[in-house]
C-alpha cells in the first residue's frame, strides 16, 4: 500500500523540494496551495494540487491520509511587523484549522515547518532545543505559538508531531528526473539569491546591513542548511514521530558564517565580481544564529552531506543560471 500525504504550501522552496523527495521515496502527494507567494508552475509534476488556503483543508483532508506536512504559511519577518493580521490568520488560524481537521478525519501524523526565528536573540550559540524562546516579530511569534498548539494536541489527543526549526535554508535541489528547484521569492530578501543577482549582474552591487555586530568581522553571523539535508530531515521525522510526542528538532550545519563571508564565497563560487557597500543594520536582525542539530543527528540518524558552502551556493547558482536560460 502507498503511503499517502498532504503537503501544505508544496508550491514553495521547501515544501515542494519535500514533496519531490516524498514521491521520489515512492509515497503518493496531494498538495493544498493557495499559489498566493508562489507560482503553481512550481508544484512538483506527480503531486495532485488542489489550489486552496489551509482553511479550507477539509475539503481535501480525509482518513486516506498517511500524515501531513505542514509548510503554507507567510515566512518574511519584515512583513510581519507591518501586517501582523496576516501572519495571525496565516500562520496561527491556518495551523488551528488543520489540527482540528486532522483531529476530526483521524490523520494522526503531523510534521511542521518552524523557525529559528523562536529563539530571538539567544543568550548562547550553539543554539540547542532547550534554549529559551523570545521572539521579536509577529512572523516567530506565531510560529512558536503553532508548535505550543501541536505540542498541546499531541498531549490530549495523541497526534504524533515534530516541529522542525529551520535556520537559514538554502541551495537548491536537482530531482530524478533533471529538474532544478530553487528558491523564487518575490520580491527576494535573502543574502545569498540576492548576492547570486549581482554576480548575475542583475544588481550593481550587495548591500550588507551592519558591520558593527559584535562578531569577528562586525556583520552577522548565519547558519546555512541545504535544502536537500532538510527535506531528508522531514523524511526522518515522519518515521520517528510517536503518538501523543511533540519533538522539536534544530536543524542547521553547525557552522557559522558571516555576512562579508558569504559574499566572498559567492564571488569565489561564481567567479564573478561582487562589490558590497556596508549599509545600517536591519531592525530585529540577530547578531548570530547557529544550530546545535545533535538531537536530530543522534534521535533521527540525520546526517547533513550537502554542508559546504561550495555545495550550497553552487547549487543555487546552477539553479539561477538555469531559470535565467
Ligand atoms: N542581508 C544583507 N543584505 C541583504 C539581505 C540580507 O546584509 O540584501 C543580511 C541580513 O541582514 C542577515 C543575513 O543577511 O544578517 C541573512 O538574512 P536573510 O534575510 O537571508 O535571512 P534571515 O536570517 O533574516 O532569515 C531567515 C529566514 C527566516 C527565518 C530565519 C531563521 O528568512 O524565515 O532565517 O534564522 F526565520
Amino acid at each position: 500500500n502507498t503511503v499517502k500525504y498532504l503537503v501544505t504550501g508544496g508550491a514553495g522552496f521547501i515544501g515542494a523540494t519535500v514533496a519531490t523527495m516524498l514521491m521520489e521515496a515512492g509515497h503518493e502527494v496531494v498538495v493544498i496551495d493557495d499559489c498566493s507567494r508562489n507560482s503553481q508552475r512550481f508544484v512538483p509534476a506527480g503531486a495532485k494540487l488542489v489550489r486552496k488556503r489551509v482553511h479550507e483543508v477539509a475539503d481535501v483532508l480525509d482518513s486516506s491520509f498517511d500524515g501531513v506536512l505542514h509548510f503554507a504559511g507567510l515566512i518574511a519577518a519584515g512583513e510581519s511587523v507591518e501586517f501582523p493580521e496576516r501572519f495571525w490568520d496565516n500562520n496561527a488560524v491556518g495551523t488551528l484549522v488543520l489540527l482540528e481537521t486532522m483531529r476530526k478525519s483521524g490523520v494522526r501524523k503531523l510534521v511542521f515547518s518552524s523557525s529559528a526565528g523562536v529563539y530571538g536573540n539567544p543568550e548562547s550559540v550553539p543554539i540547542t532545543e532547550d534554549a529559551a524562546t523570545n521572539p521579536v516579530n509577529a512572523y516567530s511569534y506565531t510560529k512558536l505559538s503553532c508548535d505550543m498548539a501541536i505540542a498541546s494536541e499531541a498531549v490530549a489527543h495523541g497526534l504524533a508531531a515534530a516541529s522542525l526549526r529551520y535556520f537559514n535554508v538554502a541551495g537548491a535541489y536537482r530531482d530524478k528526473q533533471g529538474t532544478w528547484r530553487g528558491e523564487n521569492h518575490e520580491p527576494e530578501t535573502h543574502l545569498i539569491p540576492i548576492a547570486l543577482e549581482v554576480a548575475a549582474g542583475k544588481r550593481d552591487k550587495l548591500a550588507i546591513f551592519g558591520d558593527d555586530y559584535p562578531t569577528p568581522d562586525g556583520t552577522c553571523v548565519r547558519d546555512y542548511i541545504h535544502v536537500a539535508d532538510l527535506a531528508q530531515a522531514h523524511l526522518l521525522a515522519l518515521d520517528h514521530v510517536e503518538a501523543g510526542e511533540h519533538r522539536v528538532y534544530n536543524l542547521g550545519s553547525g557552522t557559522g558564517y558571516s555576512n562579508a563571508q558569504i559574499a566572498q564565497a559567492v564571488a569565489r563560487i561564481t567567479g564573478r565580481e561582487i562589490p558590497v557597500v556596508y549599509t545600517d543594520r536591519r531592525p530585529g536582525d540577530p547578531a548570530e544564529l547557529v544550530a546545535s542539530s545533535q538531537r536530530a543527528k543522534s534521535e533521527l540518524g540525520w546526517k547533513p552531506t550537502r554542508d559546504s558552502l561550495e555545495q550550497m551556493v553552487g547549487d543555487a547558482w546552477a539553479y539561477y543560471q538555469h531559470t535565467q536560460a
